[in-house]
């Protein structure tokens, strides 16, 4: 087996914005204190329990990467307003898909129960808002954002709304990843492009960058959710499967393999309260059709498009992580 891919925090992927970093830490500490002791037990329970940091790292790493100005305050609560919606996200996307384990322990939503762990949720992405609300300077980010979540929960209805449907198409699968996660990474780089001082060209080339990293991003984790490691992964296998997702690797075979695998697998597919075996069956078919391939291969080109936005950008460290990191999504293991 593969060594275990590090976690990008601990890893040279985010050395160059390590201090950054950690100041908007203390920022998420600060913005999720509340009077209420539920809301702080709430959402301590998900900022306390690891992540990756992704968001914040991306605002961070291209608004140094433009380096042009750098108010700290600024990017700092931009960069914790893009972790709690983060934070928010997962909660509500927890109670929606019955999600008992995230990042190697029980969801807020398993702890807490579903009622509260929503209202906590709300209190995240209205808290977000705020932090950036109280300076004019900031009305752009707080239009980035806002029209994120728009896209976010738009992403969630539609994936909703196509569950259990097999015939699904593999853009309507690209729609629904786009919006619920392509969006929301575009919006970190594009936010920290304005805080750096981008020109508008720069600041389009850092939004696409973020919008194919997003895709990449999502169509790993579909991946990981047939072939991770619970281990490394955190969260359970298979649950896409049992929430009736069709995700790429799935559309992927269905589209190339004969009418007598394709009614096994909507056969197994259609098993109220799917099995582990059955799971492991559809794993072993889609393997065969060469489905995960395509699908690595369609998160590799969105890879490899990312990278190619950052060609009129200085080779500098911070250039150098957004690189690497393009290159990490596809290959991680959690
Ligand atoms: C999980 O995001 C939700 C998806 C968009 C797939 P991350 O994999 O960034 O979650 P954490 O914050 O590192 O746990
Ligand atoms: C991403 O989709 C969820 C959000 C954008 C909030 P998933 O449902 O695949 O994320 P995980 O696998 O639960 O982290
Ligand atoms: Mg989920
Ligand atoms: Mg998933």
């Amino acid at each position: 087996m593969n060594a275990r891919i590090p976690d990008p925090k601990q890893s040279a992927l985010f050395a160059p914005i390590e201090a950054d970093l950690s100041a908007v830490e203390d920022r998420l500490l600060d913005a999720t204190r509340s009077d209420i002791g539920r809301v702080r037990d709430i959402s301590g329970h998900t900022l306390l329990s690891g992540g990756k940091r992704l968001r914040p790292a991306l605002a961070l790493l291209a608004a140094r990467l433009v380096g042009r100005t750098f108010p700290a305050e600024r990017a700092y609560a931009a960069s914790a307003a893009a972790e709690m919606i983060h934070m928010a996200s997962l909660m509500h996307d927890d109670v929606v898909d019955e999600a008992h384990e995230r990042r190697g322990r029980p969801t807020a939503s398993s702890v807490f129960g579903n009622g509260i762990t929503v209202l906590t949720g709300d209190f995240l992405l209205a808290k977000s808002i705020s932090l950036l609300a109280h300076n004019d300077a900031n009305l752009h980010i707080v239009r980035v954002f806002s029209d994120v979540t728009v896209g976010m929960a738009e992403g969630e209805v539609l994936q909703a709304s196509v569950a259990h449907d097999l015939t699904i198409t593999p853009e309507t699968y690209e729609e629904v990843i786009r919006r619920k996660t392509a969006w929301f990474l575009a919006g970190c780089t594009e936010t920290g492009a304005m805080v750096g001082g981008g020109t508008a060209e720069e600041i389009a080339a850092l939004k696409d960058y973020g919008a194919h990293l997003g895709l990449a991003f999502q169509i790993a984790d579909d991946l990981l959710d047939f072939l991770g490691d619970p281990k490394q992964t955190g969260k359970p296998l298979g649950t896409d499967l049992k929430d009736g997702r069709v995700t790429l690797p799935l559309i992927q075979t269905l589209t190339v393999c004969d009418s007598e695998t394709k009614a096994h697998l909507t056969a197994l597919f259609q098993t109220p309260d799917i099995s582990d075996t059955e799971i492991a069956t559809i794993t072993g078919i889609i393997a065969r059709h060469g489905g995960f391939e395509h699908a690595r291969m369609v998160a590799e080109t969105h890879a490899a498009r990312a990278v190619a936005c950052l060609t009129g950008f200085a080779p500098t460290p911070f250039r150098e992580s957004l690189e690497n990191l393009a290159r990490y999504v596809t290959a991680r293991d959690h």
